[in-house]
């Protein structure tokens, strides 16, 4: 079990390139395998989560040739040459990884079936195979409606017109991607903007994509594959952006940043805080927003965060909540419930680990009140093997009077596999241990 000891205070100074989009990544790994030709990832995050997507893919007779700083070379297969997996295929930790999959996957002719670890063998999957059964998939989950996911060929896919029950990409994206082998177009509508890499790199690589008022419809056809720039990931350098305001003394810049605006609610939530962010350079990298990000620090004011500012923002809760313990007076998190389904339950994790760490904090079922204070206490918090409430905490150790520890941060390799070292090269006094 690997644990993060911060020691307290410090600032963060200085200029680097967070990892690759995460979101992205898979997508991209994704599409170019069932492409037509060979497309290079330029910038690929070489995460657990992308990783045991490109395993998927291997699996599955995909050809992939890894090279220097996040360069992958796909030979796609086509839509129709991807092979039968001999065995299962273990999507780890990954959410993105299991659902997108179900939706590419629920048109093949072969059997497939799809395992995760401990923490995604609990999360919700009806929400995507109800409306992909909708359209003739034959997909059996657990009784609890978990993986595994048994997906059975079917002979057609019919095409769907969904409205999404909840504000989920993943949800939204399992069924664009059913579009590519369904009889007619796939059009959903989505209940506020969603995360849309899969409509761009749809469009990017060929399919038509049709926005038609709030309908997204994805008629099925042949991808051609492409040169793919991944930018840095948003929602990695979030906690270094929330680490650069809190810490006094703090002045950093992060290049090449994913800035898509479907993505950056957490810049609206801390400009309102009074956190000091400025874009630099923004352009359009292969179709995605990129900017550089530079951040200083800020006196914070605490804020009522509106529900539809949620889905722009969803992984950036637990960083948000660091944010909110640090600021003055009360921050408001409401019509957040999605975040009980993440890799853990987020809000649960932040109320528990922030309570130990001397704040008060009041969970309720959609969301959180927070008090801010000016410095945290120190303790001992456990981040639930979730990836981004172990990098909140060890974030949270920039304004604690005492050390923090926390546990279970193993699955930070999912998201930002360099966390530690890119911390500490910006002044956060991390290092992390084993224990037995
Ligand atoms: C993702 C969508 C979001 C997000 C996840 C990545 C994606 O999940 O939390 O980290 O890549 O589509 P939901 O769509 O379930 O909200």
């Amino acid at each position: 079990m690997t644990e993060f000891r911060v020691k307290p205070g410090g600032h963060l100074r200085g200029r680097i390139r967070v990892p690759g989009d995460k979101s992205i990544s898979h997508r991209a790994v994704m599409l170019t395998s069932v492409a037509n030709g060979t497309g290079r990832i330029h910038g690929l995050l070489t995460g657990r989560d992308v990783m045991a997507t490109a395993r998927a893919f291997q699996a599955m007779g995909v050809d992939m040739e890894f090279g220097d700083g996040g360069t992958l070379s796909i030979r796609g297969v086509g839509r129709f040459g991807l092979r039968a997996p001999e065995g299962d295929l273990d999507l780890g930790n990954s959410g993105t990884a299991i659902r997108l999959l179900a939706g590419l996957l629920c048109g093949q002719r072969f059997e497939s079936r799809l395992v995760g670890d401990e923490s995604l063998s609990r999360r919700p999957m009806k929400r995507v195979t109800d409306p992909l059964g909708e359209m003739g998939a034959n997909i059996d989950t657990s009784e609890d409606g978990t993986p595994p996911l048994a997906i059975h060929p079917v002979d057609t896919l019919a095409g769907i017109r969904y409205r999404l029950p909840v504000a989920s990409a993943q949800v939204k994206s399992a069924l664009l991607l059913a579009g590519l082998y369904a009889e007619g177009p796939v059009c959903v509508s989505e209940p506020a903007p969603l995360r849309d890499h899969t409509e761009r790199m749809l469009a990017g690589l060929g399919v038509r994509v049709d926005v038609e008022g709030d309908w997204i419809c994805v008629t099925a056809g042949d991808l051609v594959a492409a040169d793919i720039h991944v930018p840095g990931d948003f929602s990695s350098a979030a906690f270094f952006t929330v680490g650069g305001l809190i810490a006094p003394g703090s002045e950093l810049t992060m290049t090449h940043v994913g800035v898509n605006p479907t993505r950056t609610g957490l810049l609206q939530v801390l400009r309102e805080m009074s956190g000091d962010i400025r874009l630099e350079n923004e352009r359009l990298v292969a179709g995605e927003p990129v900017a550089d990000l530079v951040v200083r620090s800020s006196t914070l004011t605490g804020v009522d965060i509106p529900p539809e500012v949620v889905p722009l923002a969803i992984d950036e809760f637990p960083i948000i909540c660091v944010a909110a313990a640090l600021a003055e007076g009360t921050t408001r998190i409401r019509g957040a419930g999605e975040l009980r389904h993440k890799e853990s339950d987020r809000i649960h994790a932040m109320a528990v680990g922030l309570e130990t760490l001397g704040v008060d904090v009041e969970e309720s079922e959609d969301g959180l009140i927070i008090r801010g204070r000016d410095e945290l206490g120190g303790g001992t918090v456990d981040s639930f093997t979730d990836h981004r409430i172990a990098m909140a905490f060890s974030i949270a150790g920039l304004r604690a009077g005492a050390s923090v520890t926390v546990l279970n941060t193993g699955n930070v390799a999912t998201s930002f596999p360099d966390f530690e070292a890119r911390a500490r090269e910006l002044g956060l006094g991390l290092t992390a241990t084993e224990r037995s």
